[in-house]
């Protein structure tokens, strides 16, 4: 099972702590805010009286270094999207293929023989959202409740170029991977439980009259850098 703990354990990143070294025994583990040395906050009865003192388990991730309880590590991954991947929470390195929670819906995107400000020898992109209203899974915020979707289908232009087909590709895996959306409190409405874009910027109008449009020489970098910090980039090899 992908979402259990266990599956997470097997893949090639996390490895448990014998002796805690010297530079990392006076630090605390930054899921519990506690000290290294003590027990994991997150441990419960049963685990702090099993025999193999797993609360008091230490482990590190494989690139970053950065060290956790076991426990904490563990009731972290249970409350996020799972599948396999993890993001360290000390400083955001990827560990496996991180996934979203973005509802199902659909991703579609066609040309328009219109060109974008600052791109004028180019059609264009057009990239359509849709997603519905239902209730929220294991993962979301809220499962059980129901979520809102407002203002779907949404949008995102980009230019038909040869970087902007580029992050259409990154766009459509980003999509497949969950992340487009999510669902959480949106800062233009303040309405709780319903979709919201991710950290994933989009060009939602051709011009800049709401300031989500174009010119802008810079958004074709930033939106990379932004699918980049979520693990989405663009290489051959990894088709999904
Ligand atoms: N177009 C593109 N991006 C936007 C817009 C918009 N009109 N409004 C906000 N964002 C960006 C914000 O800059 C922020 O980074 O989306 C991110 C999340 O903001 P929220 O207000 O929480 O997101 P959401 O409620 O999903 O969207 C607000 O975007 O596409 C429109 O119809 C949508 O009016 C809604 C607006
Ligand atoms: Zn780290």
């Amino acid at each position: 099972d992908p979402n259990s703990f266990e599956y997470l354990l097997k893949q090639d990143f996390i490895f448990p702590v014998k002796v805690i070294p010297n530079e990392v025994i006076a630090t605390t583990c930054c899921i519990c805010c506690d000290s290294l040395q003590n027990e994991s906050s997150y441990a419960n009865e049963t685990q702090k009286h099993h025999e193999q003192q797993q609360s008091w388990s230490v482990v590190f991730l494989d690139k970053c270094r950065h060290h956790f309880h076991l426990l904490c590590l563990k009731a972290m991954y249970e409350a996020g999207t799972k599948h396999g991947s993890l993001q360290c929470p000390h400083c955001k390195h990827i560990y496996g293929v991180k996934v979203g929670n973005c509802p199902a819906g659909r991703m579609v995107c066609v040309t328009i023989p219109q060109s974008l400000p600052g791109y004028e020898q180019y059609d264009t992109l057009y990239i359509t959202y849709n997603i519905l209203s239902g209730v929220q899974e294991p993962g979301h915020p809220n499962p059980g409740k129901k979520y809102s979707a407002r203002g779907f289908p949404r949008c995102g232009y980009l230019p038909n170029n040869k970087k902007g087909q580029k992050v259409l590709r990154l766009l459509v895996k980003a999509w497949n991977r969950r992340l487009t959306f999510t669902i959480g409190t949106s800062v233009t409405t303040g309405e709780s439980n319903t979709v919201v874009w991710n950290e994933i910027h989009h060009k939602t109008e051709m011009l800049n009259k709401h300031g989500h449009g174009y010119p802008d020489a810079n958004y074709l970098d930033n939106v990379i850098s932004e699918l980049a910090a979520q693990g989405v980039i663009d290489d051959n090899a990894d088709d999904d």
